[in-house]
């Protein structure tokens, strides 16, 4: 929240929930399923919130970033661990930014041993569906002595890229969608600058002019709050 007194901006302090970075889906011990997330807009985001005065909880999956200092990092590999991490802290949580690229399928079966190359001379994996983590906050019953948290979403597109944000912001039902052309080389995965769109459950949309990651996090902070 964001109140005004003789020009200055007062803040209070929120506690922020934010999921950064990709999963990793095992296939056997040695191998697995993940995707380009690099998770500098995640913590990003992060250290923005905290240099904002907020308290943070940072679900990680595997980055080669420093933590954030004042986060209380919590670490995970697959989806089903960020799942559960998200939901046992989202409870003490005022905002929950889910900005992690998580892994939309993990293989039916681990193998338990190293699969061989001579074991066979094709080979299929049988992918299923991971559990959504976003939506799963969509219906989550109102605490017994508080608010629902305030959810944000992130969204990857190459292609249709508004048409199908417009669809995830209504499926998924956060408050805000904030939206990344990842087909794009200069913004997006593993880069250090960023161009994002807003869109506001109100039907608003806003543009954020590409920029420094680190900038677009302290300015999606603010924005983020004045919804809370
Ligand atoms: N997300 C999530 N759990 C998943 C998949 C996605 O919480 N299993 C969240 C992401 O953190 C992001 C949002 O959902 O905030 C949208 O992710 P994105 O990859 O853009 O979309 P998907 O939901 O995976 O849909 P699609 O593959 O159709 O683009």
């Amino acid at each position: 929240m964001l109140a005004a007194v003789c020009n200055v901006w007062l803040v209070t302090p929120m506690k922020f929930l934010i999921t950064a970075g990709p999963t990793r889906e095992p296939i056997d011990p040695v191998r697995y399923l993940s995707n380009r997330s690099s998770g500098k807009m995640g913590y990003a985001l992060a250290r923005a919130a905290l240099d904002a005065g907020h308290e943070v909880v940072l679900v990680s999956g595997p980055v080669c970033l420093a933590a954030p200092e004042g986060a209380a990092i919590v670490r995970v590999t697959t989806s089903d661990e960020m799942f559960d991490a998200v939901h046992a802290r989202v409870g003490e949580a005022e905002v929950c930014v889910l900005c992690a690229a998580v892994a939309d399928f993990r293989p039916a079966v681990v193998e338990p041993r190293k699969i061989k190359k001579g074991d066979a001379e094709s080979r299929r994996i049988e992918l299923v569906p991971t559990r959504d983590i976003l939506l799963s906050l969509r219906d989550l019953p109102p605490p017994k002595n508080g608010r629902k948290p305030v959810v944000v979403g992130f969204a990857a597109e190459t292609d249709d890229v508004m048409e199908n944000a417009h669809r995830k912001l209504r499926a998924k039902g956060c408050a805000l969608l904030v939206v990344n052309d990842v087909s794009r080389a200069d913004i997006g995965f593993e880069t250090d600058e960023n161009e994002l769109t807003l869109l506001f459950a109100s039907g608003e949309i806003r543009p954020l002019a590409f920029s420094k990651k680190d900038t677009l996090a302290a300015e999606l902070i603010k924005i983020i709050c004045t919804i809370s």
